[in-house]
């Protein structure tokens, strides 16, 4: 039984329909990262808190998640957390470096450094991020979806390897092929803590989840295969049933199909692949999420309009599009422009 919110609300939810792939008053639009550095209000709040001080306060977490909603006015609030967070309890030394981005202080390096990971014990370690979804579906009003998170194993991983941000995924890589014994250790140890830490976000009040992936396009199908794969489906078959999933990643085009066996009842598109011609090869019993560039709303409001109206026109209405960008909105995004974009679609798409 796919969980809805209260039954009176649950038919007025615009995204909660499109998960279900049924029809909805209008195409539902949310933003990733939504909540973020281009706003003003969430930078006065930063100059105060450094970022994990900010995830781990549920008052002002809950606050930046409800008021990025009402200020924006779309259809669905994301839990104000990030993907990293599951990495501390493991004890990989966690922390947001201005300019840089996040840095891991212990990467793992070899199979001895799986063994030694700790038990990240995160039914208590990030108790907090379950706090925020219980504060913030209490706060956003029962139409507004509120959607939970996890980091997919192979995202996760290739943090952990390489200790921050990386292009090449060359440290990751190398230890997947190389190592293949102790990487299926490293994603199988990530992929039970993600289930738990999803079971208890969606047990706490979010009414759906996204798995991100986000660096899983630098891999080709066969190794997708063989040392992801059966890791994410391993999460989603276990949550399945709980509450709608999204299954996101960049630049992974020639894994879409692929992403779909592992699991999701909505497919994240980028911009880079067509979304009819997509949706069509997956088949219309998932839905999908996507798909402008995010550079467009730093253009303008001529262009964010022509490029909202092709998208639309590409997903003909068919019940299961949730509008999106095809990445997180970019640090020098202006509000006003994200703005309109919600407005656009939701004109554009009421029938
Ligand atoms: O509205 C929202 O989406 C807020 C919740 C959210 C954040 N991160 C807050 C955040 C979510 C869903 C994420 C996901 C996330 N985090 C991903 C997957 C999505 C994607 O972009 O691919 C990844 C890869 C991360 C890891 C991460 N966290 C990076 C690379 C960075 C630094 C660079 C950047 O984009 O800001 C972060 C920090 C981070 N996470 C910030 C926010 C608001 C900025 C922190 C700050 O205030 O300085």
């Amino acid at each position: 039984m796919i969980k809805t919110l209260k039954a009176d609300s649950s038919t007025l939810s615009v995204f909660m329909q499109a998960c279900r792939l049924e029809k909805s008053r209008h195409t539902p639009i949310w933003l990733m990262r939504q909540a973020g550095r281009y706003m003003p209000a969430y930078q006065e709040i930063r100059a105060k808190h450094s970022f994990l001080e900010l995830c781990k306060n549920t008052d002002l977490a809950t606050h930046v998640t409800v008021s990025t909603v009402e200020q924006l006015g779309v259809d669905a609030g994301i839990i104000f957390a990030d993907i990293l967070l599951i990495l501390e309890p493991l004890g990989a030394g966690l922390s947001f470096v201005k300019g840089d981005g996040p840095a891991i202080a212990k990467p793992i390096r070899t199979p001895r450094d799986i063994d030694a990971l700790p038990e990240p014990h995160v039914e208590d370690s990030l108790a907090y991020v379950y706090e925020t979804v219980r504060q913030s579906r209490k706060a956003l009003k029962p139409e507004i979806a509120l959607i939970g998170f996890a980091g997919a194993p192979f995202t996760l991983a290739s943090y952990l390897i390489e200790g921050g941000p990386s292009k090449s995924f060359y440290l990751t890589k190398k230890f997947m092929y190389t190592e293949p014994e102790a990487w299926h250790k490293l994603m199988d140890k990530l992929a039970l803590a993600s289930i738990v830490y999803l079971k208890a976000q969606i047990e706490a009040g979010a009414d759906a989840v996204q798995l991100f992936d986000s660096w899983v396009g630098c891999l080709g199908t066969d190794d997708y295969k063989t040392f992801v794969l059966p890791h994410s489906q391993k999460v989603f078959a276990a949550i399945r049933n709980l509450a709608p999933t999204i299954h996101f990643g960049v630049g992974a085009g020639s894994l879409l199909s692929l992403m779909k066996t592992a699991g999701g009842n909505i497919i994240g598109l980028d911009w880079r692949v067509d979304l009819d011609t997509e949706w069509r090869r997956l088949g219309f019993e998932v839905g999908v999420q996507g798909n402008m560039d995010p550079i467009i709303l730093l253009s303008d409001r001529a262009q964010i309009n022509l490029r909202a109206k092709r998208i639309l026109e590409q997903a003909k209405a068919r019940p299961g599009h949730i509008f999106n960008l095809g990445h997180g909105i970019l640090p020098n995004t202006p509000v006003d422009n994200v703005r309109f974009l919600v407005d656009e679609v939701h004109r554009l798409s009421t029938h």
